[in-house]
């Protein structure tokens, strides 16, 4: 088979990355040598990957990396693969860290991911906003992820505190701003089949379900945030869309002082929480 016939044969994009992941050559190689004939250890490559896509099994995982925030992650089967609709995050706490900056010009601000995976939000913050006015801390339940998201951290050649932890449990002293992308995927999204969530379940458990209709680390955050002595002056928090009300009361309840924001993502579906604490 030729390069031209493979990429014939499977039209979906994905098969260029596939394809050149099989090669272990960079995309435009394919369309630089498409007659070139492949070898019968990349038509075996090729085919044993396409198969494994078409289970359902995430495309990043195949290919070992995921694109996030302009930047290239290396992602596997300990950690969730970071999704397009978390980089709105970033994108909110840079502007806001940049504003607590100018507010404080003789401090380091302090800014927290908990329950970080691959590391993708605290690395690409650390990347845009540098390491000399802010001080980068990351944490995560999972020590398999931690090990993924250090080494995220090593290759963008940025300094970030990592820490193993429940929530904020081993957490030690103050930070101004908090992220937190925890899992909030509940009962009803098990049997969706679905062609965007047929790969969750390739995807950690840990990472992507939790109790109380997905509400359950949401609420637990809040209440050892409203317990600690000194509390952030900002949190955003990323959620499914049916959990806005839930959220809402949550947050009533348990930061009765707090001032709180909705924002809806991209497909205009609420999805983010901005609470200002302080
Ligand atoms: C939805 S994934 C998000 C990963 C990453 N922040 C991102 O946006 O791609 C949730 C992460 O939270 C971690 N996690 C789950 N429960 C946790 C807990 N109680 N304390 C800390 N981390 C937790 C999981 O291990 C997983 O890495």
């Amino acid at each position: 088979m030729t390069i031209r016939e493979a990429l014939k044969k499977n039209s979906k994009l994905e098969i260029e990355l596939l394809l050149a992941h099989a090669l272990q050559r960079p995309k435009e190689f394919l369309f630089m040598h498409p007659g070139k004939k492949m070898t019968a250890a990349q038509v075996s490559s090729l085919a044993g990957l396409v198969k494994r896509r078409q289970r359902g099994e995430p495309a990043a995982y195949l290919l070992g990396y995921k694109d996030f925030c302009g930047l290239r992650f290396c992602v596997d089967k300990r950690v969730l693969v970071p999704r397009p609709e978390t980089e709105w995050v970033v994108e909110k706490a840079a502007e806001k860290l940049k504003n607590l900056k100018a507010q404080n010009p003789h401090r380091q601000v302090r800014v927290l991911d908990v329950g970080t995976g691959s590391g993708a939000i605290i690395v690409s913050l650390a990347k845009q906003l540098g390491s000399t006015d802010f001080k980068y801390l990351a944490s995560d339940v999972s020590a398999a992820a931690l090990q993924v998201a250090r080494r995220n951290a090593r290759t963008h050649k940025v300094k970030i505190v990592f820490c193993r932890s429940n929530l904020l449990k081993a957490v030690r002293g103050s930070f101004d701003v908090l992220i937190a992308n925890l899992p909030y995927g509940w009962k009803a999204w098990r049997n969706n089949t679905a062609a965007e969530t047929a790969g969750l379940r390739f995807e950690p458990r840990k990472a992507l379900f939790t109790g109380e209709q997905g509400l359950r680390e949401i609420r637990r955050l809040l209440e050892e945030l409203a317990a600690r002595p000194s509390r952030p002056l900002w949190a955003y928090i990323e959620f499914d869309p049916r959990q806005k009300n839930g959220i809402s009361s949550l947050i009533k309840k348990t930061l009765p002082q707090a001032r709180l924001k909705f924002y809806r993502d991209l497909a205009k579906h609420w999805r983010y929480a901005e609470i200002k604490i302080g």
